[in-house]
């Protein structure tokens, strides 16, 4: 699921604010129905809180990032290039719109590998601690191909 940019100090959209809502809403929905599979508020709360301070500190371009919030194919399904349509659906229009894109991976090996197939790089490490239990997340940024310093990306779609 892809985020559309947020340009610094404009408020969210009505369209945008209606999307979050539709996806709380979803959520709840999914917790009753299934159950709320060991969710732990208290963790969301302190992610959002790390994921706040990363922010402010690597989303340099006032103009927001294309956010690839979750992206999940089917195990039995990985490794057929899926992937890769998901992630180029969108980084195409961000090159020719110019704009930079960003994510959070849940592991470093293999996701980082993989996003740097499409262009992503390495920023920083985004930590949450729960009362000392760790979880780390790894921040990638992709610039826009036509300002990347390194054109060594591979596309082979
Ligand atoms: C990460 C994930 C979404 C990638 O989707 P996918 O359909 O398997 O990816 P693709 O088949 O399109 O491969 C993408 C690229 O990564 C490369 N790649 C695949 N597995 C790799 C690995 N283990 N190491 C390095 N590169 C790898 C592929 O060669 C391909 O590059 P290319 O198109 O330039 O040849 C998928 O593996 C997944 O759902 N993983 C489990 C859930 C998860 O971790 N989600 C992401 C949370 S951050």
């Amino acid at each position: 699921m892809w985020l559309r940019p947020q340009p610094q100090g404009q408020p969210q959209s009505w369209h945008d604010w209606f999307e979050d809502w539709r996806l709380w809403f979803d959520q709840v929905k999914t917790n009753l129905w299934f159950g709320r599979g060991g969710l732990n508020v208290k963790r969301y709360y302190i992610w959002k809180d790390a994921q706040a301070a990363v922010h402010s500190d690597v989303w340099k371009d006032p103009r927001g990032y294309y956010f690839l919030n979750i992206m999940t194919v089917l195990p039995e399904c990985q490794g057929r290039g899926i992937g890769r349509r998901l992630v180029t659906a969108v980084t195409d229009q961000a090159d020719v719109e110019g704009m930079p894109c960003y994510l959070e991976a849940s592991k470093d090996v293999p996701n980082i590998p993989i996003y740097e197939r499409f262009g992503f790089e390495f920023v920083k490490k985004l930590d949450c601690d729960h009362d000392g239990e760790k979880c780390t997340l790894y921040c990638m940024v992709r610039e826009p191909r036509s300002t990347q310093k390194d054109n060594s990306e591979t596309n082979a779609a």
